[in-house]
Order: structure tokens, then sequence, then C-alpha cells
């Protein structure tokens, strides 16, 4: 069974929608360990949209299990994450238009750029995973950057549609799952896994984590209304 990690960007996201305190990523951090999860993952945006660099040096100071920080590979966020040491970075495209991160990273293309910048991050003691596309050709150009970890992009199985693609998209997660252990990476999935599509990622035996964000935190905010809506009730009856 693979390790779950927690994405808590959105309680930040929530948060500045008033860009005022609440809620607080460092609390749903705290709350998201105490429910046995084994992993934050926050990504810190050049655009700062949600989580702030203020939130990542905090969940540095609170989180027990393991720290993720994904993001772009630039200078500004390699001067931060040699700062802040994270337990292990993820690297990310990043475009200020997107809403979300919407492909994986181009590695073929880049291997020596990424080959010294992922050098300078695990020499200095912080792992390093590629967030890719389940495919053979990113796998192996992974590999060569020397990266210790790949995190397979599972957006295009969960945004299928029809279940003939759906399947071919299960398919290559599989194949680049195997492949990657293959060349001694260890491998992550996620992206667009919720309650209904997760079981299937979960049961592919060489990925050791799943990193999902989007649809705990819907549930928590659905699950936690009636709750919310009950408190506020007794304190304007009372
Ligand atoms: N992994 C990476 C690299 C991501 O960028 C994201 C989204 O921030 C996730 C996993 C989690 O995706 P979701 O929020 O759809 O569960």
């Amino acid at each position: 069974m693979p390790r779950l990690s927690v994405n808590i960007d959105h309680i930040a996201t929530i948060r500045q929608a008033r860009k005022g305190s609440e809620p607080d990523p460092v609390a749903a951090g705290v709350l998201a360990e105490l429910a046995g999860a084994d992993g934050i993952i926050v990504h810190l945006r050049e655009d700062r949209r949600h989580i702030q660099d203020r939130d990542l040096r905090l969940l540095r100071q609170t989180v027990r299990t393991k720290l993720n920080l994904e993001m772009a590979a630039t200078g500004e966020m390699q001067r931060i994450a040699l700062d802040v040491r994270p337990d292990i970075v993820t690297l990310v495209p990043e475009k200020r238009e997107e809403l979300t991160t919407e492909g994986g990273l181009e590695v073929f293309a880049r291997v020596e750029v990424l080959k010294e910048y992922i050098g300078r991050l695990q020499n200095a003691g912080i792992p390093v995973s590629l967030f890719i596309d389940p495919d053979e050709q990113q796998i192996s150009a992974a590999k060569k950057t020397g990266a210790a970890w790949v995190e397979i992009h599972t957006g295009a199985y969960a945004n299928a549609s029809i279940e003939k693609e759906r399947n071919t998209e299960f398919g290559k997660i599989v194949e680049s799952a195997k492949l990657a252990a293959s060349l001694g990476l260890r491998v992550g999935a996620g992206h667009g896994l919720n309650y209904v599509n997760v079981k299937a990622v979960a049961g592919i035996r060489e990925i050791e984590e799943l990193n999902i964000g989007h649809s705990i935190i819907s549930r928590a905010a659905l699950a936690g209304m009636d709750r919310a809506v009950r408190d506020m009730i007794e304190l304007v009856g009372s």
C-alpha cells in the first residue's frame, strides 16, 4: 500500500480569498498528520497565489513526517529550498496563467540543465523528485538527471471521461512506474486523484507514495459543514 502525502495548497487558497489569517495551512498540516498523513506538500508558486513564504517556514518547524516542497526550477526557488531545507523538493512546470499544474516537466530536452540544478540540491542533502508525464522518454531522461524520485502525473487518467481512454492512460502509468523502478528511481504519483479513481493507482506495486490535494480539501470542506453550521447556530442563539 502506498503512503499518502496531503497537498494543503487549497487551504491557503481559501485564506488568500480574504488575504487574512484563516484558515491557516500550518494548522491544516498538523491536523492532516494527526489523521495519519505520511507527508505534507506545498507548492510555493512564483506568484504566491496560495502558499506564502511564511507558511513554508512555519511548516518546516511543525511538520513531523515529510515536507515536500513543490516548486519551479528557478534560481529564487533553489535559494529558498537550500535555506528552508524541506525533506524533498518536487520540480514542476509552472505557468502563471494556469489554474493548476497542467502537464509534466519537460525533462528529455533539458537533461544537462536539470542535472546541474538537481545536483546542487541533492549535494546539500535534499532529494529531488521530477513531476513527469507517464512517458518512457521522460522517465529515462529523469534517470539521466540524477534525480532520486519521479512523480508520475496521473491527470490524464483522472480526467479521462470514457473507459477506453481511462484504461489506456492507466496502462501508461503502470508501464512508467515499472520502468522507473527498474531504473532504480523511487516512484510517486499524483494529480486529480479522488475517492473514486484512487484505488486502481494505489494498487500499482511500484508506486510508493500518492500525493493528493484537491479531493481531500474538497471533502474536508463538505464533511465539516454540518459541524461548522451547528457551532455558529449555538453562538448566534446564545
Ligand atoms: N502532485 C503535483 C506535482 C501537483 O502539482 C499537484 C497539484 O498541486 C498534486 C500532486 C495534487 O493534485 P490534486 O490537487 O489534483 O490532488
